[in-house]
């Protein structure tokens, strides 16, 4: 199996999750992707909520019904790819731009289930990704360098040659991790700097991670 078939094999599992009547989180990125088009395909009657301006335009390209996150107070389930996940089932995310609306309706949903290929797998976060950081524009080289003083080395994500924007607007740091963090430590001082609107470390969240591998689909659960 290639990246791109062990990636539709966990898309399909997590698609098989989704029941008539769900009010569904639709994930953000690649993975994210295949599954609204697997959830789509089953033609099932669901609520879906999207984490991203993008997942809403192919959810409603694909007709799946979407609701505001603010019109719902409880999801029955969020399914949402990610960039790294640890042995805990602590995660990165964010690569995509999306972290904040992903962490908003991750948050809302009963059930986290989290699709990935067995490359996001690490031993220690920040092994491979960076650490998007989520920062207001104004002011922003000051946040930067608060983020630095915290030990991590942030960098402004661009593309052709222009700052990227994230769908509210705002502006992403990816930041190299130290060797040995405390995710929660560091997540907690990260949060607490005026500027940062949020990051994407994703703790004690996930309560499914689906891997997709080259003999099949493994299922990581959380311990509770
Ligand atoms: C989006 O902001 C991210 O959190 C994605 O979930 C993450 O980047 C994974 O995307 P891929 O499935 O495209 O790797």
């Amino acid at each position: 199996m290639n990246v791109e078939e062990m990636r539709r094999a966990v898309a399909e599992r997590a698609a098989s999750l989704v029941d008539p009547g769900m009010t569904v989180g639709l994930g953000t990125g690649r993975t994210a992707a295949l599954v609204v088009r697997a959830i789509a395909a089953r033609t099932l009657a669901i609520t879906g909520v999207a984490t991203s301006e993008a997942t809403a335009k192919l959810a409603g390209e694909l007709g799946i019904p979407l609701a505001t996150l603010d019109t719902v107070r409880r999801l029955d389930l969020c399914i949402d790819g990610a960039d790294e996940f640890d042995p805990r089932l602590d995660l990165i995310k964010g690569l995509g731009g999306a972290l904040l609306r992903e962490k908003l309706v991750a948050q809302a949903a009963a059930r986290l289930v989290i699709i990935v290929d067995e490359e996001k797998r690490v031993t220690r976060l920040g092994e491979r990704s960076p650490l998007p950081v989520e920062v207001v524009p104004f002011g922003w080289t000051h946040t930067r360098d608060r983020l630095t003083a915290l030990g991590v080395i942030p960098s402004l994500r661009v593309r052709d040659n222009q700052p990227v924007l994230t769908d509210g607007g705002n502006l992403l740091l990816d930041c190299r991790l130290a060797l040995s963090i405390d995710a929660r430590l560091l997540g907690a001082e990260i949060k607490a700097l005026t500027g940062v609107v949020d990051h994407g470390l994703f703790l004690g969240m996930a309560d499914t991670v689906l891997v997709g591998t080259p003999s099949g689909v493994e299922e990581l659960r959380r311990d509770r």
